[in-house]
């Protein structure tokens, strides 16, 4: 099979944060599979794709959605069996598109390396279709862009790092908490009020910043997480830095 399946990070919202080499590949796809979490919904990738490129680049682009249902994986365990169904249905289409000789782009939000469905769907079709040739774009993640909205480096020096999922809040969120320098607190949407609790507890809250939809129209910014009533966006960070 000659055609190419490319997995493309398009940054966390502004459409200029999408790489010279994200445009290009996005340019030269016929198609454009994309993922959205609701079967009714739209996807945000989609969208930032379509503020990047103009009316012309995208004319005569098929545009496939597929819905990937948002639910909890964790790893070393079997999934969801609807999850399993949505991962296995893309690649299927996907397959389908690609024997046709088309070259398909996977546009995903932030980098296709952190908490992304395209690693997901990449699994999937090697094992369905280990001849297929698959390209990876980074994109600009959402906490780089958090941390440049902010002006708060991720890590300096001899800081050390860790990425949280947050809904996953376990023992092992309040000893990350503790041991690391900066601590990015992702998917925070659901369990705000406890985090909230935590980092107080911890002594953390002044040193916390949340950034809800960077990038996007209706960006955030609020470093007093107490002043925070009510819900957050699905799409909000928190940057917790020490120093
Ligand atoms: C499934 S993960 C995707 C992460 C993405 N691959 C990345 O590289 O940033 C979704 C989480 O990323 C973060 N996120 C994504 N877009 C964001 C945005 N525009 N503003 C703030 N946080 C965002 C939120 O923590 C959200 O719950």
């Amino acid at each position: 099979m000659r055609a190419t399946l490319h997995i493309i990070g398009v940054g966390p919202g502004d459409p200029g944060l999408l790489t010279v080499k994200a445009l290009n590949v996005l340019c030269h796809c016929p198609v454009i599979a994309t993922p959205k979490a609701s079967q009714h919904g739209h996807s945000t990738a989609l969208s930032i794709v379509q503020q990047a490129l103009s009316a012309g680049e995208m004319n005569g682009k098929e545009v496939v959605e597929l819905h990937f249902p948002m639910k909890k994986i964790h790893l070393g365990q079997e999934p969801d069996p609807e999850v399993l169904q949505a991962w296995q249905d893309a690649a299927g289409r996907i397959f389908a598109i690609l024997s046709q000789g088309k070259d398909v782009a996977f546009p995903t939000l932030g980098d296709p390396a952190i908490y992304s469905t395209g690693y997901y769907l990449y699994a999937t079709i090697m094992e369905m279709h280990p001849e297929i040739r698959v390209q990876f774009v980074p994109g600009i993640s959402a906490m780089s862009s958090c941390s440049a909205t902010t002006h708060t480096p991720i890590c300096l020096g001899d800081d050390m790092l860790a990425v949280v999922p947050a809904t996953f809040s376990d023992s092992r969120l309040r000893q990350t908490l503790e041991s690391f320098d900066t601590i990015v607190l992702m998917k925070v949407h659901r369990v705000i009020d406890h985090l909230i609790g935590l980092l107080s507890e911890l002594k953390l809250l002044d040193k916390a910043v949340l950034v809800e939809r960077v990038g996007m129209a209706d960006e955030r910014v609020v470093s007093d997480l107490l002043a925070i009533s009510g819900q957050v966006h699905y799409f909000s960070t928190i940057i917790v830095r020490k120093k």
